[in-house]
């Protein structure tokens, strides 16, 4: 069973492999922690991070949520929220950040994490997530559209991963 979790200790070497599994496939449109970083002290070395963060605390940063993708036991990948609209979010980041470990790509995962994730949304008392997307990314385009995602417009965006590229923008009403 797929679920989406809160970040813990238990999970850490998973979300360790996850994260080098994007590294090596060079993978731009998400980037997650670099692996490099993550050893055995990792985790409460940047909790309060994270809770600064889902506090609205964390300077420059909208709140944030994170959750890791767990399915009978294995580390599948991550689910971000973010519950503010700032100019960060409607012009490069969105509401939500996902990523599926590349060997687990294609199963459908992208599909649930994201039906997982809107439900998440809901709780937080959202009524709509926008989704900000790489033009050149069809398989969150594909994600998103099966979810409900209306597309609201391409924008030119630039970030150091991906360069100067356009970002399809969608609102998915919850
Ligand atoms: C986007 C991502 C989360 C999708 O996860 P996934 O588990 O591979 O997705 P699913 O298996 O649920 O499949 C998604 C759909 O995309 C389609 N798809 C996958 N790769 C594709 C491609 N290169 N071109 C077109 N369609 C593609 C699949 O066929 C499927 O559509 P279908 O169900 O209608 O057949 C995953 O590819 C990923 O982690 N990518 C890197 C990080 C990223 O891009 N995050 C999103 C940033 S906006």
């Amino acid at each position: 069973m797929v679920e989406l979790i809160k970040r813990c200790p238990e999970y850490v070497a998973g979300y360790k492999e996850y994260c080098q599994e994007l590294y090596d496939n060079h993978v731009a449109y998400f980037r997650p922690t670099d692996p490099k970083f993550i050893d055995d002290e990792w985790f409460f070395r940047t909790k309060s991070w994270y809770d600064r963060k889902e506090q609205g605390l964390a300077e420059g940063q909208p709140i944030s949520f994170h959750y890791w993708v767990i399915d009978n036991g294995k580390f599948i990948g991550e689910f971000q929220l973010r519950t503010e609209f700032p100019e960060k979010v409607m012009l490069d980041i969105g509401s939500i950040g996902y990523a599926v470990r590349v060997s687990e790509q294609g199963k459908g995962y992208g599909k649930e994490i994201l039906r997982l994730g809107l439900e998440i949304a809901k709780q937080h008392g959202m009524e709509k997530v926008l989704l900000t997307i790489n033009d050149e990314n069809k398989a969150s385009i594909r994600v998103c559209e099966a979810l409900g995602g209306v597309w609201k417009d391409t924008i030119d965006a630039c970030n150091d991963a991906e360069g100067q590229h356009l970002l399809r923008r969608y609102w998915i009403t919850l």
